[in-house]
């Protein structure tokens, strides 16, 4: 049965124990209801409330929304902060000495890292980037593994006033090229190596070979961590430098640059319907209040709490609910360096047993990774500690969510399954654990304050049971504020005027049940869901394109048992149409191509050969038929048109 199928036959319900509910923050379903009302009565006061509990100000906004050139919203504007200020310094009266960072290397190796240990080692970073010549508004590339130093580099950015830009480590040189290029980066902060399953990660290579295709003319310094004891293939004299160098006698203080509410934080790259990435630029202090608050109502957070989230900071995951929600909190949390299935599938239940770990926040594929390499190797682990389990990235099938809530949190633990995205920032529609009962596979309701909806394509909301766009009506504070140089694509993209410029159209379908549950159905643009990870369909046909032997491509998603979604690449090559040994090389090389092009996380599952693409009359490339191909389906479409059906034919088999 399918993902969505069983999704839609899903009727069991999970409301919180009384014990759950009687000690947390939100307890019980009158309590979550009443935030709600507080929230739709008095929308601008609700905010600022939050605003002013939850962030250290260092001069107070007077107003809360300026909506004045919508959708460009701007939130707390004359609100001046420091992120690092929140995240550290205001820790070290009272927890100077509690653990911030419990690191677990990809061998195993455990590092800890305190309150103060943190702000010293962000302050002397930030001030070595300040040598370089780094200042407010100045862009930072940081590619770098999954280590402290990461989260340093985008704290010191944070503390200087600097836009960090974080590439996933996985990410090719021409993807780190362009994205450098398009943020006009000064500096680059990377490794000279990654670790990861036993195996290394040549950052600094890859790094050098992006340089080497041109484009990253902007950048003075490229900053390199020594992870191993490979130091390093090349070294640009003048340009590179190492980090252990750069710290080398820098003071252990750095007075915070004090920044306006509205000033960028980051941008983050995402995927999006075009090939050409979108750089989400995110705001100071509507991002902060956004993890902040997120933070401690999804997971229920308290102080003791051991919290672990095993994203890497490349996404935006790390970014909330790493490196800005955890520890604006002044939480204790564990960060992982490696992979799931080393040495062994065992890895995340040893951690759990390990570290304490209380609250657990994964993605539904790892889940069903690890459910089929050992469906019974948490029950070796105590895993008791557990008292909440989070998801995130793609919908969870009802079965992998029973699974972790059974086997994994013993029945106990409420399954927090958040839907957002890299634009919104932060969780928008996910229980609060307390509150309101889980169902499995459906994210559940709004959080406070999040005003979303199910509307047709005339904006009007749809009944119960039919699926529509998800929209957001009202903006919040953690939401995107532009994409990085292109406005008008932003506003396009994401308030079109199908809608009069007033919803926040988030790109997904999505369905709510009789109770108001919201149920997440996919993307309606051309962007696939693989592993968690998001991908356009043409950033993978451009990359297929680019290679000198293809003449045309086009990329569907297909279900997969794991990774949600498999990529199928229907390709067309520039000579004749190969088959058996032949099309079996010419395919693997062409995975390989993506993989180089791009990263290993868009390489095709699939590739499928043909003379041409089924096209419609006006040449239009048929993609529904094409999705049908590759799901196996019997074909129902209209194919009269096709100049050559056998191509039909041609396209049902793949070559690998
Ligand atoms: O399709 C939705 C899916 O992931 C998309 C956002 O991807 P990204 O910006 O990379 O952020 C992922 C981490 C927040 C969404 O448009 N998605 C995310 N969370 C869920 C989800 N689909 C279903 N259920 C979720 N919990």
């Amino acid at each position: 049965m399918s993902t969505i199928e069983s999704i839609l036959k899903e009727t069991r319900s999970f409301p919180p124990s009384d014990d759950f509910r009687r000690k947390a923050q939100i307890s019980g379903m009158e309590a979550y209801n009443a935030l709600c009302e507080q929230a739709d009565d008095h929308y601008l006061s609700f905010w600022g409330d939050l605003a002013r509990e939850l962030i250290a100000w260092k001069k107070p906004f007077s107003r809360v929304l300026d909506d004045s050139n919508a959708p460009f919203f701007k939130w707390f504007d004359d609100g001046v902060l420091n992120v690092s200020y929140n995240c550290l310094d205001r820790h070290l009266p009272l927890n100077a000495n509690k653990i911030a960072l419990i690191f677990e290397a990809d061998d195993g190796e455990v590092t800890r890292v305190t309150y103060s240990e943190l702000h010293r080692r962000v302050c002397q970073f930030a001030n070595g980037l300040k040598s370089l010549g780094v200042a407010k508004g100045d862009r930072v590339v940081i590619y770098m593994p999954m280590v402290i130093e990461a989260i340093v580099a985008m704290q010191a950015c944070a503390r200087i006033g600097a836009i960090h830009s974080v590439v996933f480590g996985g990410f090719s040189a021409g993807a780190l090229r362009d994205r450098v290029q398009d943020a006009g980066a000064k500096v680059v902060i990377t490794a000279n190596e990654g670790l990861r399953g036993g195996k290394t990660v040549a950052l600094k290579a890859t790094t050098d070979e992006a340089f080497e295709l041109g484009g990253c003319e902007s950048v003075s310094s490229v900053v390199v961590y020594q992870r191993t004891n490979n130091g390093a293939s090349k070294w640009t004299e003048g340009r590179d430098v190492w980090w252990h160098k750069l710290i080398e006698g820098q003071a252990e203080e750095c007075e915070p640059e004090w920044v306006n509410a509205e000033d960028p934080l980051f941008i983050l790259y995402t995927s999006g319907s075009t090939g050409k990435p979108k750089g989400i630029q995110h705001s100071t202090a509507g991002f902060l209040l956004g993890a902040l608050n997120s933070f401690r109502w999804i997971f229920d957070y308290k102080p003791n709490d051991v919290y672990w989230c095993t994203a890497d900071v490349g996404w935006i995951t790390g970014h909330s609910y790493i490196t800005y929600g955890p520890l604006g909190h002044g939480a204790t949390q564990v960060i992982f360096e490696g992979v799931p299935t080393y040495p062994d599938a065992s890895r995340f239940w040893r951690m759990i047993e390990k570290h304490k770990v209380s609250i657990f926040y994964t993605a539904p594929t790892a889940i069903r990774s690890l459910i089929k390499l050992g469906a019974d190797l948490p029950a070796k682990y105590d895993l008791s500690s557990l008292r909440v389990l989070g998801t995130v990235g793609e919908p969870i099938n009802p079965e992998a969510w029973m699974w972790y809530y059974e086997v994994v949190g013993g029945g106990r633990c409420p399954i927090v399954d958040t839907w957002w995205q890299t634009e919104t920032g932060s969780a928008m529609i996910a229980p609060t654990p307390g509150a309101v009962p889980t169902k499995p596979g459906s994210c559940t309701l709004p959080l406070p304050g999040i005003m979303a909806d199910i509307v047709d394509e005339s904006g009007a909301p749809v009944e119960p049971g039919k699926g529509g766009f998800l929209v957001i009506k009202k903006p919040f504070p953690s939401l995107v504020r532009t994409i990085w140089g292109d406005p008008d694509r932003f506003r396009k993209t994401y308030f079109p005027d199908e809608f009069e410029g007033k919803y926040y159209l988030a790109g997904d379908s999505a369905h709510r049940d009789e109770s108001g549950y919201f149920w997440i159905m996919g993307r309606i643009d051309d962007v696939l869901n693989v592993s968690g990870h998001r991908l356009g369909t043409m950033e993978i046909e451009s990359a297929l394109v680019a290679n000198p032997l293809v003449a045309e491509a086009a990329v569907v998603g297909k279900p997969h048992d794991i990774k949600g979604e498999a990529v199928v690449a229907f390709v067309v090559l520039k000579g004749s149409r190969p088959s058996g040994d032949e099309a079996r090389k010419v395919a693997d090389n062409l995975k390989q191509w993506v993989a180089h092009e791009i990263g290993k996380i868009a390489q095709p599952d699939e590739i499928r050969f043909g003379e041409n693409l089924p096209k419609t009359r006006s040449g239009k490339i048929m993609r529904r038929l094409l999705r049908s191909l590759a799901r196996g389906e019997e074909i129902v479409q209209d194919v009269s048109t096709l100049e050559n059906p056998q191509i039909l034919a041609q396209l049902q088999e793949a070559a690998n």
